[in-house]
């Protein structure tokens, strides 16, 4: 399988089959995520706190507000035969308070990569890209990225490849899920 998975920045934008690809992805790991990426879809949700409050809207439950945020962001994708199994996006020239100390970077928002495809060493290849393999016209110095303290797979993945824990904001999505920001200076 590896042999035949391609790994690309998608400089010219993304087909319609991509988008498709990352859409049905995101709808089946919706609630893999803490908060669930549909949670944004409530106009009333302006934090990453888990409590769903009363006047929430989203009634079938898939994640129409967070994809049109992502659509306008950077794509790193992996893809088998032309079909997307797991993608990276990113911001580049990102900065916000959690980060002031380290500095602007490219700061990854979303990892995902299609359930039937985990534990394969995906995600090592898309960050193995986002690290060295962006056009110089937006590659960064510095990569940052956040996720939640339960996120062991996330988190130990971070750590494992020499990613610093930089901030943590403790309770941040609920009782005991905090957020933790993590960062590396690339060589
Ligand atoms: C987190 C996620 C992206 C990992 O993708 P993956 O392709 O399975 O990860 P890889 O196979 O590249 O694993 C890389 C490392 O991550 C760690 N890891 C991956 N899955 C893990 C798990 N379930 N539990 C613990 N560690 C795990 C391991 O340290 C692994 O290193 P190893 O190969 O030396 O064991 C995937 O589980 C996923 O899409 N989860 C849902 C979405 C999510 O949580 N995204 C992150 C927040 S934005």
């Amino acid at each position: 399988m590896i042999d035949i998975l391609e790994i690309k920045y998608a400089a010219e934008g993304l087909t319609k089959g991509e988008l498709d690809d990352i859409w049905d992805i995101m709808c089946d790991c919706n609630r893999e995520f803490v908060p669930p990426l549909s949670s944004r879809n409530s106009p009333t949700q302006s934090n990453l706190l888990t409590g769903r409050d009363d006047t929430q809207t989203d009634v079938d439950d898939k994640p129409y507000v967070y994809f049109e945020e992502i659509r306008k962001q950077h794509f790193i994708l992996a893809e088998i035969e032309g079909k997307v199994i797991g993608f990276l996006t990113f911001k580049t020239d990102h900065m916000c308070d959690a980060l002031q100390d380290f500095g602007v970077s490219n700061y990854i928002t979303t990892v995902c990569i299609d359930k039937k495809y985990r534990k394969q060493g995906i995600l090592s290849r898309l960050y193995e890209h986002m690290e060295n393999k962006l056009p110089d016209s937006i590659h960064c110095s510095k990569v940052s990225t956040r996720t939640w303290s339960q996120n062991d797979a996330h988190a130990g993945f971070l750590l494992k490849r020499g990613y610093t824990l930089l901030k943590t904001l403790p309770d941040d999505r609920g009782p005991g899920i905090d957020t933790l920001y993590f960062g590396a200076k690339l060589k």
